[in-house]
């Protein structure tokens, strides 16, 4: 029979990754898509990399596009669920995007490795979820290896990140000594077997708590001190609260080992069970909800161009916020008015991509565009415009004056920096009076990439020069007066040709305020 538009809704679930570098985010996400039966075998998602994600590891995997940009949006079958993977890119740099992702998504699962408990990027990430309000679902991982003791990192994960947590399963043992979890949720005890290709045992519990029957482990003083802290824990813990969860005030605490696939199922089913369908979304003129109206809206958060080299493509993500996505749909940009018709469309699955043929609330398509989407724009169909809030912008802190190194390849620099920003890979400025570009980052390898881009992409080679750190402050139009400009600060335009000053430094800014008592200052987030 088929489905409504409402239990299509029900059954989707979308969600980022989050974690530090290394944590493990790429291996879990590869043993989810196992279970999902979109890939058959680990390594599938990308290739082997060597510890950090330096800029040659950007320009490696870089070479092999078509992987990992398919998989920055993967989606697979589950239990009767259609779950939606969204990946960000784990590098500080890149956090920009990985904001914009977040804003897509209507849960977080966070990785933290068992050694090294809360690391800074994660701390940074937790905070966007924690802003938007998402559920957010721990997974700590490599318990396969000796790391810290789990009560220390549950207590770090509360104390730092100010959430109150609920360990869903504990572990009994790590390292070499790890024999798998106490099941607190599952009321069960479910024992690792390496051995038996992560064939587990699943043990029931007495009342007590205790494994029922005879079993070796009852005999292991580690399993008698797992016992011995769940209940503790049972009776002295944050109560298990699903309100709680839902507004991301609890997080759930799952333990497990990605590489081995020790954790990972427990933890899936107990995330489908947990984790909200699509969620309204916010509009100026009250919430766009996913099953209200059959109309389709949606809006872009992430825009990549040149995916596959030899096709030249660019291609924005749209999130679907309501109705239902049929090809041929014709929707308006709402910040341009002009109309679109969707008919050359794309989903993502692991490792190869398909046309859509439907798609509702929480989905990801892509759109083939040729040059008319930005980042933040809100698409409808019908009649009544809708827009969605904002998408976060960051206020850049590095900043490079960059020009085309030869004079006869100007139109390839002009049009490679014109769809780099329109990506969002980099900010771009202009000097007031005469217009050279600077361009502003958040990290200094957005840069490198931006460099790297340009030349490989576009055949544009560039010269830059480091113009070091600044502070950017937006003023209004109608205050600007061109003499505002001085030694301390420059005046430029922002790509909308609003007018920003970049300061030298603080002092500079105290300065102006002072100088310019009236004049309101403002930075992005
Ligand atoms: P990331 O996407 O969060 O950056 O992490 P990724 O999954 O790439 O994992 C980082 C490293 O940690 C990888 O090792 C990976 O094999 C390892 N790892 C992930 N999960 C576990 C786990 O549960 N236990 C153990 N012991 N290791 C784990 P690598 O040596 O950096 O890369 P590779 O050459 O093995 O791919």
């Amino acid at each position: 029979m088929a489905q409504t538009l409402a239990e299509k809704v029900q059954s989707r679930k979308t969600f980022a990754i989050i974690s530090h570098p290394d944590a493990g985010k790429t291996t879990i996400t590869e043993q989810l898509l196992l279970f999902g039966g979109a890939i058959r075998q680990a390594g599938t998602v990308k290739g082997k990399k060597s510890g950090k994600f330096a800029k040659s590891d950007w320009m490696a995997i870089e070479k092999q596009r078509g992987i990992s940009v398919t998989s920055s949006v993967m989606q697979v079958d589950y239990d009767g669920f259609q779950i939606n993977i969204l990946d960000t890119p784990g590098h500080e740099d890149f956090s920009e995007d990985t904001y914009r992702t977040l804003m897509a998504v209507d849960s977080a699962v966070m990785v933290i490795d068992s050694g090294k408990g809360i690391e800074p990027q994660t701390k940074k990430l937790f905070k966007v979820c924690r802003m938007r309000g998402i559920p957010i679902f721990t997974f700590i991982n490599k318990l396969d290896r000796d790391g810290r003791e789990p009560m220390d990192l549950v207590a770090e994960l509360e104390e730092v990140l100010e959430i109150d947590a609920y360990p869903m399963n504990w572990p009994m043992g790590m390292g070499k000594n790890f024999l798998g979890i106490y099941d607190i949720y599952n009321e069960r005890v479910e024992v690792t077997h390496p051995e038996q290709n992560g064939d587990n045992d699943f043990l029931p519990l007495n009342d007590k708590g205790e494994i029922v029957g005879d079993y070796p482990i009852k005999d292991s003083t580690i399993y008698t001190q797992a016992l011995d802290e769940a209940l503790l824990l049972k009776e002295a813990g944050n109560k298990f609260d699903e309100e709680a969860i839902t507004n991301g005030e609890l997080t759930p605490v799952f333990f497990g080992s990605a590489l081995t696939g020790f954790g990972v199922h427990t933890f899936l089913d107990a995330f489908i069970d947990f984790a909200p369908q699509p969620a309204s979304k916010k509009t100026a003129e009250g919430d766009v909800v996913p099953t209200d109206a059959e109309d389709l809206t949606g809006f872009i958060f992430k825009i990549q161009a040149n995916m596959n080299p030899a096709h030249r493509d660019r291609i924005a993500f749209m999130r679907i916020c309501s109705g239902e996505f049929e090809p041929g749909v014709d929707v308006t940009i709402q910040r341009t008015n002009k109309k679109m018709k969707l008919s050359h469309t794309t989903q993502f699955m692991a490792d190869s991509r398909g046309n859509v043929e439907s798609a509702v609330a929480g989905d990801i398509i892509g759109l083939y565009d040729t040059g008319n989407l930005q980042i933040g724009d809100t698409l409808y169909e019908g009649k009544d415009p809708v827009q969605f809030e904002a998408l976060p912008q960051f206020t850049p802190e590095l900043f490079m004056k960059v020009t085309p190194k030869n004079v006869m390849k100007q139109k390839s620099f002009y049009k490679g920096v014109k769809q780099l920003v329109q990506e969002g890979a980099i900010q771009l400025y202009k000097t007031y009076h005469t217009e050279e570009f600077i361009i502003g980052a958040v990290g200094q390898l957005q840069f490198e990439v931006f460099q790297y881009r340009l030349l490989h992409e576009y055949k544009a080679e560039v010269d830059m020069t480091p113009m070091g750190s600044k502070i950017a402050r937006w003023i209004d139009e109608d205050d600007l007066d061109t003499n505002m400009s001085s030694s301390r600060n420059l005046l430029c335009k922002d790509r909308f040709d609003n007018p920003v000053l970049l300061f030298e430094n603080q002092f500079a800014v105290r300065w102006f305020e002072d100088k310019y008592p009236d004049i309101k200052l403002r930075s992005l987030l």
